[in-house]
């Protein structure tokens, strides 16, 4: 079964095709056309902007696609479209055109939980752990921690209650005058920098709670670098390194901590922070120390991608869960709806 995966939730246009055998299936083609650089001057993804370049970008984004695959339409089976959480008018862009291609070509259209993408994501690289298994979500506009004890039996065991980890990231970078989106620049900047320059609080990491805060993370950011009577090369790298550690701690405590509760001894980390470099290598670490096993994406398929919707459709449709009647795009949508 082919399944052709659309992504268009926030600054990412994507498109991709899995292919389902029984034994698994792989990727046949991927694409993703980034709009970074078109959002980078204004410090953040300007959601007018996005859904405008998602409509232009979407339909030969989705041919070239076919073509990489060698495959035409008739040889697709089913679609795959992010229906929400994301930006309105962007999610608009990518669903009424699914909706469109799946009316005209006449095959199924399954509308997608752009989370439940993250978090299945691992399985576009390798075997999903065996459930239950919990995962650590953690994007730009997201932080949780996630039981998962099937396809669409997700409970969600914590939350960021104001900045999501990447917000964070994006916040601290903005602050050291770097551009957006902030993770990746950080995690760049600190690779020569000294994680114990600058003492930063690990916000809740010794409460007994699996919620997560950032913004006070952040703040302490702002007055260390206010603090500082001048910023060189090297002490910016210093606050980036001191930034990335203190947030990876945090995520990394909290992660072990829900494990530890649950009694599960499997760990997924997924969503754009989990392409970071340092968490990755921090969290195997303690993992291995605590013998849990950690499952993370290659990195490119952290962040937003559109191979990650159609695996999670391939997943539903796989077990004879066909789409819903009726849905509409999502801006707001919480994963326990999902089931
Ligand atoms: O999942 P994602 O691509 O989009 C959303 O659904 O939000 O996540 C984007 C977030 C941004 O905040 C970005 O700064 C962060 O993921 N990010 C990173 C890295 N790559 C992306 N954060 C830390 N280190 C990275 N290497
Ligand atoms: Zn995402």
């Amino acid at each position: 079964m082919n399944i052709l995966g659309i992504e268009t939730s926030c600054d990412e246009t994507a498109a991709a095709i899995w292919q389902s055998t029984a034994n698994g299936g792989h990727i046949l083609a991927e694409k993703i056309a980034s709009q970074i650089d078109i959002h980078a001057r204004f410090g953040g993804v300007v959601p007018e902007i996005a859904s405008r370049e998602h409509l232009t970008t979407l339909p030969p984004l989705v041919d070239s696609v076919l073509q990489d695959a060698q495959l035409d339409w008739s040889a697709i089976d089913a679609l795959a479209v992010t229906a929400g959480p994301g930006l309105m008018g962007a999610l608009l862009v990518g669903t009424a055109w699914a909706r469109a291609a799946a009316c005209v070509h006449k095959i199924p259209l399954m509308p997608v939980h752009h989370m439940e993408g993250h978090l299945l994501a691992p399985g576009l690289d390798g075997e999903l752990p065996p459930f239950p298994f919990i995962t650590l979500l953690v994007s730009g506009g997201h932080s949780m921690l996630v039981r998962v004890d099937a396809i669409g039996c997700y409970t969600q065991l914590g939350q960021t209650i104001d900045d999501a980890a990447g917000e964070c990231f994006d916040k601290s970078a903005r602050l050291l005058d770097m551009p957006y989106p902030g993770g990746p620049a950080i995690a760049q900047l600190a690779e020569t920098g000294n994680a114990a320059r600058f003492p930063l609080p690990r916000p809740m990491l010794n409460k007994d709670k699996l919620n997560f805060s950032f913004s006070g993370l952040k703040t302490a950011v702002m007055y260390a670098v206010r603090g500082l009577s001048d910023m060189d090369d090297q002490t910016r790298a210093d606050m980036a390194a001191s930034v990335e550690a203190a947030i990876c701690d945090v995520l990394v405590g909290k992660s072990l901590r829900a494990c530890r509760r649950e009694h599960i001894k499997h760990l997924v980390i997924a969503g754009g922070v989990a392409a970071n470099g340092y968490l990755r290598r921090l969290l195997d670490e303690k993992a291995n120390a605590a013998h849990i096993s950690v499952h993370m994406p290659r990195p490119e398929h952290c962040t937003d991608n559109a191979a990650m919707i159609a695996f999670a459709a391939a997943q539903r449709l796989q077990r004879g869960i066909t789409p819903p009647e009726a849905w509409d795009a999502r801006p707001r949508w919480p994963l326990a709806e999902l089931a």
